[in-house]
């Protein structure tokens, strides 16, 4: 599998991926992403022209896509529409992209052969109570909340369908909340942490007892990695690196760590259908496959996506009025 088609590589988890395979292993990678508002070439300019193609182009497309997947060992589908709040404002683009795209990319792997990784999320799974010690496992039921989740679970079974109907040479991973370089502004700890910067209070959505379970996106890379290598076709990995920890306890923390007082933030109006918790096991990946997490350290892991933050103003400065203009109106 010597030359990989990462779909969505400019965005925030498959330019992290990116930069993993090339930092990594001698593969040569093509991307395809249509550069939507989540998509940013400079998250890729740093990366050797020899090893990294860019392809600007949309995943329904199928004639494109066809022709890539003909130059393809192995296809890793990131692409999505990925913000649960966007959904709520205009479900239409998540139908489009995450349902028809990922069919689209489904029938050129039937076609083609293709060793295929689709990328999903944890949200498929809906949500926990906070007091729950469960956690979300391979034979948890699908149940997602909001029209993202539930455009990811649909495309998550139209990957299992064709697995068992077609024989696609199919796997899947759900992981839980990433956190790191090249995360858009829009989402939860990029958003505090250049409220900061530009001296505006972070903002908690109602009492901020939600509880994600964190992993570093260079973790989330290399358990992908490890599932395209060692991964048995047809099955499903969850990956997550043991990482729960309250919205409110993250606002505070970022705070500190930029030198602010931890109560310097504002509470604003709840995500309608807004999950309470979400918690990874991942004993399968990690007894299975052998899979271990590298950044067992949260805070410290935070204190770098920080100073990343300050030292690339120019990567995310062009999208922050815009997302701060789109939260007010809601109230946000
Ligand atoms: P992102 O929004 O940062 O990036 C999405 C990328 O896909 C962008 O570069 C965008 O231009 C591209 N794209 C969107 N529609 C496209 C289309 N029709 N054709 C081609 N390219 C298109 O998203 P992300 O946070 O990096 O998430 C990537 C994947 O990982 C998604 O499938 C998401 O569901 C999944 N995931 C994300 C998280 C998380 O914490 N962010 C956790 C688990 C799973
Ligand atoms: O669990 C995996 C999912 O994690 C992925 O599938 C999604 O693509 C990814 O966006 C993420 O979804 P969340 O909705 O959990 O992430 P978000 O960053 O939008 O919000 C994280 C938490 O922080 C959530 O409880 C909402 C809250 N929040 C968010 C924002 C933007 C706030 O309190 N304030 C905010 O300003």
């Amino acid at each position: 599998m010597q030359r990989i088609l990462v779909t969505g590589g400019a965005g925030f988890i498959g330019s992290n991926f990116v930069h993993h395979l090339v930092e990594h292993t001698d593969r040569h990678v093509t991307v395809l992403d249509a550069l939507t508002y989540a998509g940013n070439r400079a998250s890729l300019a740093d990366l050797p022209a020899d090893r990294v193609r860019f392809v600007e182009g949309d995943i329904t497309d199928a004639a494109l896509v066809d022709t890539l997947f003909s130059e393809a060992d192995a296809v890793v589908h990131y692409a999505a529409e990925s913000h649960n709040d966007n959904s709520l404002d205009n479900p239409r683009p998540f139908l489009d992209t995450n349902i028809i795209g990922t069919y689209t990319l489904l029938e050129a792997a039937r076609r083609h052969g293709t060793r295929f990784h689709h990328i999903s999320t944890d949200e498929v799974y809906g949500d926990l109570e906070l007091d729950d010690p469960a956690r979300f496992t391979e034979s948890t039921p699908y149940n997602p909340s909001s029209p993202y989740s539930s455009t990811k679970a649909g495309s998550d079974l139209l990957v299992r369908a064709w697995v068992r109907s077609f024989g696609v040479q199919a796997t899947i991973s759900n992981c839980s909340n990433n956190y790191g370089p090249y995360q858009h502004v829009e989402k939860f700890i990029p958003r505090q942490i250049t409220n900061v910067v530009r001296d505006i209070r972070p903002k908690l959505y109602g009492k901020g007892e939600n509880v994600r379970d964190w992993i570093h996106a260079d973790d989330h890379s290399s358990a992908v990695l490890t599932i395209l290598d060692k991964g048995e076709i047809g099955e499903t990995y969850l990956i997550g690196a043991d990482g729960e920890k309250n919205n409110k306890d993250v606002v505070e923390l970022i705070l500190e760590l930029m030198g602010q007082p931890r109560d310097a933030y504002d509470h604003v109006t709840d995500r309608a259908g807004h999950d309470l918790r979400y918690a990874i096991d991942s004993t399968k990946l990690r007894t299975e496959l052998g899979w271990t997490p590298s950044y067992g350290d949260f805070e410290a892991g935070l204190a770098a996506t920080i100073q990343w933050y300050r030292d690339h103003e120019s990567w995310w400065a062009p999208a922050k009025d815009g997302v701060e203009a789109f939260y007010a109106s809601k109230g946000q």
